[in-house]
């Protein structure tokens, strides 16, 4: 049997097939199942539309197509797409979204000598030491990153954010023949429909908090006056961390519920809301790339959300984050691995919705055991900046072959002893309002510490020169280092050279991790 023909057998489990022999790796899965099998004859024409297409894609040499035998007709069929000998050895990147993540993508990607040409879209000034940054296209306008795509002969897209995954970027892409690293959009709904989230890890006996879901404020409240406090309640949609809302009592949860479901504080992201059972323990962000059926650890991290020191203040994107986080033991992965991450990716494939791209898990280490709180279908943003500093291998070459269903001999290297520990500026008044335009000093002086590495995620430079703050989070100050000690003491090092009065950060990042490493657990 060809590794084709096994992956065909697992995507398949009770169709006998015929297949295509002689296949030596498959490049690239195109997911068809849009096609509608209505008559047959119509049905194969669509099909033969597809293969001529697969072919036409550019690392393509030979396509072929899965058939069933005699009239029967699957419901998914899948083109192999076979890699050319001749693989490009140098790709016009190009990478969507404006963040600090983004720009750690774009920062370790540029130094790849897979790279020939590599965009930003729509990027940031900080990023203009990097990439070609192309600050008219918007993420969203997932048309125009298309026509731009092949108008600049882009070989291959990564996507930041989770707007456009969700969007269904990944599959505009596809189907115009550019190879794109996330998933597609029926994939994309681990993180896009909460309800959709945990009702899929019930059924799939995947270790979560017990939840219920409502989309009548009356029966919500009905369920809560029944429930322990505290109580987590949490939009069904995205809605830019903002959407979850830890209840102490029953005032709070009803009026999280009335907010949202009957004056639509999140608008159609909050038409249904989960309510789930308050989990104690550690928070953990996991990391697997996954091409559809491989599960490829991708590293742990831990991220601080609140605004200010000793987790008080509001909730914000994350203020800081470092990485590997020390509460993630080989036995815990194994077990993560095993108990979640396999049967996720497994359950994804059998109903018919294929996961590629990074799996982000959000854990809460429990006394029972690790149980999903989320899945992010992007990379983390800090997250992202502590992950790539930490890489050996090649971060393009690891993804496009993610991308491209390649990951037979993928082997991904760390730095040995590494760490490294991301703290956040921000603009005074985030994740409110904020004042635009400041200036900031001496960016400059703080790069070229030894072992510091400075993401931006919302900077200009105005026309005198000067780095002027353009958003809430502005900067990530990365430091890197043998231990988390010496990584965090870079990072505040390097922020001690910056001049920005108007500026505010975490004075405290990576405070549980060095009490844990003080406290010898
Ligand atoms: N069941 C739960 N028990 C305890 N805390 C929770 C629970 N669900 C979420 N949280 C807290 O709320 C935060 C945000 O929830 P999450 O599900 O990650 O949504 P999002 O990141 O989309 O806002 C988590 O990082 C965690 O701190
Ligand atoms: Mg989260």
């Amino acid at each position: 049997m060809t590794a084709g023909s096994s992956l065909l057998a697992l995507l398949f489990p009770c169709q006998s097939l015929s297949f295509v022999s002689g296949i030596s790796s498959v490049s690239s899965l195109l997911d068809i199942r849009s096609l509608s099998p209505n008559n047959v004859r119509n049905y194969q024409r669509q099909l033969r539309g597809v293969v001529s297409f697969a072919q036409k894609i550019k690392q393509t040499r030979r396509s072929s197509i899965v058939q069933t035998p005699g009239n029967g007709l699957p419901r998914f069929i899948w083109i192999y797409c076979v890699a050319s000998d001749s693989v490009k050895k140098a790709l016009h990147v190009a990478v969507i979204g404006s963040g600090g993540r983004e720009h750690a993508l774009c920062d370790t990607i540029s130094q790849s000598p897979m790279c020939n040409k590599l965009f930003a879209i729509p990027g940031n000034a900080g990023m203009r030491a990097c990439a070609i940054v192309v600050e008219n296209i918007h993420p969203h306008e997932t048309e125009k990153i298309v026509e731009f795509c092949k108008h600049n002969e882009v070989d291959f897209v990564i996507v930041g954010p989770e707007i456009p995954l969700v969007e269904g970027l990944v599959d505009k892409l596809t189907r115009a023949g550019i190879a794109a690293f996330g998933p597609h959009s029926n994939a994309a709904i681990l993180e896009g429909s909460k309800v959709w989230m945990k009702q899929f890890l019930k059924r799939r006996n995947i270790p979560t908090a017990q939840y219920e879901c409502f989309r009548n404020s009356q029966l919500a409240k009905s369920y809560v006056n029944k429930q322990q406090f505290p109580l987590v309640i949490k939009a069904n949609g995205l809605a830019a961390g903002k959407g979850v809302i830890i209840a102490e009592d029953r005032t709070t949860a009803n009026q999280a519920i009335v907010s949202i479901l009957d004056d639509t504080m999140f608008g159609s992201a909050g038409s249904e809301i989960v309510i789930e059972e308050y989990l104690q323990g550690e928070e953990l962000s996991f990391f697997a790339l996954v091409d559809g059926l491989t599960v490829i650890p991708f590293g742990s991290a831990q991220d601080h959300k609140r605004a200010f020191d000793q987790d008080l203040g509001p909730n914000t994107g994350g203020m800081g984050a470092y990485s590997p986080s020390p509460l993630c033991t080989e036995s815990l992965e194994n077990d993560i691995i095993q108990n979640i991450l396999k049967p996720t990716v497994q359950g994804m494939m059998e109903e018919g919705r294929p996961y590629r791209g990074i799996l982000y898990c959000g854990l809460m280490l429990t006394k029972d055991g690790p149980k999903v709180l989320e899945y992010n279908v992007r990379f983390g943003d800090p997250e992202c900046q502590v992950i790539c500093p930490r890489l050996k291998s090649d971060l393009l070459q690891v993804l496009y072959k993610v991308a491209t269903g390649d990951t037979k001999d993928l082997d991904i290297e760390w730095h040995k002893n590494l760490w490294s520990l991301v703290v956040i500026m921000a603009s005074q008044g985030y994740p409110g309002a904020y004042q635009k335009g400041t200036v900031i000093q001496h960016l400059q002086e703080a790069s070229n510490i030894d072992g510091v590495k400075i993401y931006h995620s919302g900077t200009d430079l105005s026309s005198k020169g000067e780095w002027i703050a353009t958003g809430g989070r502005v900067l990530g100050i990365t430091g890197i280092g043998n231990s988390i000690q010496q990584a965090r003491d870079k990072a505040y090092s390097a922020i001690e050279q910056i001049h920005w009065p108007q500026g505010f950060y975490r004075k405290d990042i990576g405070w549980k991790c060095l009490h844990i490493e003080t406290s010898g657990r």
